[in-house]
């Protein structure tokens, strides 16, 4: 049985804003990635599986249960970091930790100790003069210190820097062998990356595409960047293999993906299949440099921002 579920869930707040039968589940031991720009719908969605607000349409389900109506069962059991952080006035980091540790009932010092550590966070300051990564700082070791089985973080490491990101990440891949299960939203491409099992990209409030992450890594299409030596070898390529970005839709064939008169670089797309006919045809050509662009998981989530410029098919969609 999946661990949070997601079914039709919409929640239309009219102009187009809002979310829009939104389907998605995730299953015990994943860390599961919702990836998504400013606006798209990431925190709605969340609001709605911790029970906070009540869908127009669809359905939210935490440990089976409806969230509306199991709201503070939800709560109780789910280490939840809010996207906006709003700690109450007057109180030091050390008096919400106890506030929150006496509302979750949790008492493990030892773990509360070690997370403080590891993200170099001292609480005595009041939380209402701390920087903006000391409060996502709080936010996470407070949704961590009872170690909940289930965490779902609403962009966690906003406002943190990259030494303080990549702490996060290790110890997400840390819980991850611990068995724990993370739903993790986020528009950072390089911590959905290190992180999670399977993502889903949502786009103006509706899902477009939901799939494993060791898709992207294993991709088998792959683009290699050739630049030539001679106007003669870099013209010449342009009579062997196609110039159509619609090939890209199945990516079976050999085809140029862009290139540059100027510099005489060519960008090809080519099937893990076919690289060795398309290393024994250029081997013809006068060539000054070689190398593979990997295809990256900001790669394919930017594909559904442009679809009308050059690199504009989608090479796999679910
Ligand atoms: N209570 C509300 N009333 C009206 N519109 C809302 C409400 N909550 C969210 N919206 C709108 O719904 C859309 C989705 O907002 P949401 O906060 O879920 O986006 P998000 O993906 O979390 O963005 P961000 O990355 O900026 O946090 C936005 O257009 C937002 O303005
Ligand atoms: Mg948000």
């Amino acid at each position: 049985m999946a661990v949070i579920d997601v079914e039709n869930l919409t929640q239309d707040y009219g102009h187009g804003r809002g979310v829009f039968d939104v389907s998605f589940s995730v299953d015990k031991g994943q860390v599961f990635g919702f990836l998504g720009p400013n606006g798209a719908g990431k925190s709605t969605t969340i609001r709605h599986i911790m029970g906070f607000s009540k869908p127009q349409k669809g359905s939210t389900k935490v440990f089976g249960l409806e969230s509306f109506h199991n709201y503070y069962k939800i709560l109780a059991n789910v280490g939840y970091l809010p996207g906006e952080i709003a700690l109450p006035e007057g109180l030091t980091g050390w008096e919400f930790i106890k506030m929150m540790s006496d509302l979750r009932k949790v008492d493990n010092k030892e773990l509360l100790n070690r997370l403080l550590d590891m993200f170099k966070l001292n609480p005595s300051a009041e939380t209402k003069k701390m920087s903006l990564g000391d409060k996502r700082k709080l936010a996470i070791v407070t949704a961590f210190m009872g170690d909940p089985d289930v965490l779902i973080l609403d962009e966690p490491t906003s406002g943190l820097d990259p030494v303080m990101q990549q702490v996060f990440i290790d110890f997400v891949k840390e819980e991850k062998k611990r068995g724990k299960t993370i739903l993790l939203s986020s528009h950072m491409f390089n911590e959905v990356d290190a992180t999670c099992d399977m993502i889903s990209i949502i786009k103006d409030g509706k899902i477009v595409s939901t799939f494993e992450a060791s898709k992207i890594k294993h991709n088998e299409n792959k683009n290699f960047e050739v630049t030539f030596s001679s106007k003669e070898s870099y013209n010449e390529i342009f009579e062997i293999y196609p110039k159509s970005r619609n090939n890209l839709k199945t990516f079976k064939k050999i085809s140029i993906l862009s290139c540059n008169p100027e510099i005489l670089t060519v960008n090809f797309a080519v099937n893990d299949k076919d690289i060795n006919s398309f290393v024994q045809q250029l081997s013809n050509f006068n060539i000054k440099s070689f190398k593979e662009n990997k295809f990256t998981l900001e790669d394919y989530f930017m594909q559904f921002y442009r679809e009308d410029k050059d690199f504009g098919g989608v090479l796999w969609k679910k």
